[in-house]
């Protein structure tokens, strides 16, 4: 943590400590390179629905506040996830900011969130920010499963006010394991909140969404790696009376009218976004071959548009793969587990091939 030099007359000096030692989230400049770094869908929109799109956003209200629209964009996004009966959706500038809101609902005097470790930085960035207690878990190192005896002793021990758990997991791709997932929704059960954080759906053989049955369990999904990730638009999915008290927490018209556009456009050619998510599944599987072909490389079993790998060198890897005009993402530095390791977002066929032949 830097101190940042203190003069009693800058305007700084009224702002929080721990704000001001924080890091930015930091956007690595990707400009000339196949960006494979951070999950985005590579498939650009087809040329005619690029036109397509334009009319409907140049049509669009500006001058009006987000209304009715948005509703019809709730209620087109329960009937993509097949949002059972009963349920409610909150929408999110991304489910980043959903994020944001429950760690907001939950953050009591005293209240503690949990993950396993490691998972995606938000959970923990939210709570710090918050002055909510986090408390992670490590999986096991081998496979980067759920440590399932851990996450139970820690779940009696702490009594977290909410679990995050991405199935599959960022950065490890990891699907967890059904009876220890199922193990954890009880043991949560009744006064602990589980969300199961849904970015990777798209790409997964399992999803979460039978758990609803449990009123304690949320559902949140976004359409960033659906392949929206510049629109920004995240959902939450849980009973009724729980989403509509995280709603009172939500910024009024927190989602723009053109997001919103442009999130039922696409909906609308959803069967051109289940071909594109179908390519890059095939493109995992196809980079994770490849990648177990190479000497000393470990790639671990992914269900996201991501693969996780050690390699014997990884800063020398990633180094080599940038000189080739190559992006990825060196995840190292993450947490002690993830030592040597690069997380490699699955690109098109095209991509696919030119990152297995510098690595080869
Ligand atoms: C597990 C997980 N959840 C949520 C997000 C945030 O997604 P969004 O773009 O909707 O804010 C990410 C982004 O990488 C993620 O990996």
């Amino acid at each position: 943590m830097n101190s940042p030099p203190e003069s009693p007359t800058s305007p700084l000096a009224v702002l929080r400590d721990d704000v001001r030692a924080l890091h930015a989230y930091a956007v690595q400049p990707a400009a000339g390179l196949v960006k494979l770094d951070v999950m985005e869908n590579p498939f650009p929109l087809p040329a005619a629905l690029q036109a397509e799109l334009g009319q409907r956003l140049g049509a669009v209200a500006l001058n009006r506040y987000p209304a009715e629209r948005t509703e019809g964009l709730r209620t087109a996004l329960a009937r993509h996830a097949r949002l059972p009966a009963g349920g409610a959706l909150m929408l999110g500038n991304g489910s980043d900011e959903l994020i944001s809101l429950l760690t907001q609902a939950i953050a009591k005097p005293g209240a503690c969130v949990m993950s396993p470790l490691p998972s995606f930085v938000m959970y923990a960035m939210s709570a710090q920010l918050l002055g909510v207690r986090f408390v992670g878990v490590p999986c096991r190192a081998d496979d980067f499963q759920l440590d399932r005896e851990a996450m139970l002793a820690a779940i009696a021990a702490e009594k977290p006010a909410l679990l995050w758990l991405a199935y599959p997991n960022n950065p490890t791709g990891t699907l967890w394991d059904t009876a220890t997932l199922d193990a954890l929704v009880d043991a949560m059960a009744p006064h602990g909140l589980v969300v199961m954080d849904e970015a990777y759906q798209p790409f997964a053989a399992n999803d979460s969404l039978h758990r609803l049955r449990q009123p304690h369990v949320l559902v949140m999904r976004t359409m960033s790696k659906f392949g929206l990730a510049g629109v920004r638009i995240g959902y939450l999915m849980g009973d009724a009376a729980l989403v509509a008290e995280v709603e009172k927490l939500r910024p009024p018209f927190n989602v723009s009218v053109l997001n919103t556009e442009a999130a039922l456009f696409a909906l609308e050619h959803e069967a051109e976004y289940a071909r594109q998510a179908a390519q890059i599944r095939a493109q995992r599987e196809r980079l994770f071959t490849a990648l177990q072909a190479l000497p000393g490389v470990t790639p671990f079993p992914s269900q996201a548009n991501m693969v996780l790998a050690r390699f014997p060198d990884a800063a020398a890897t990633f180094a080599l793969l940038k000189a080739k005009g190559i992006l990825v993402k060196n995840v190292s530095a993450m947490h002690p587990m993830l030592t040597n390791c690069l997380r490699l977002t699955v690109g098109t066929p095209d991509e696919t091939s030119q990152l297995i032949q510098a690595l080869t």
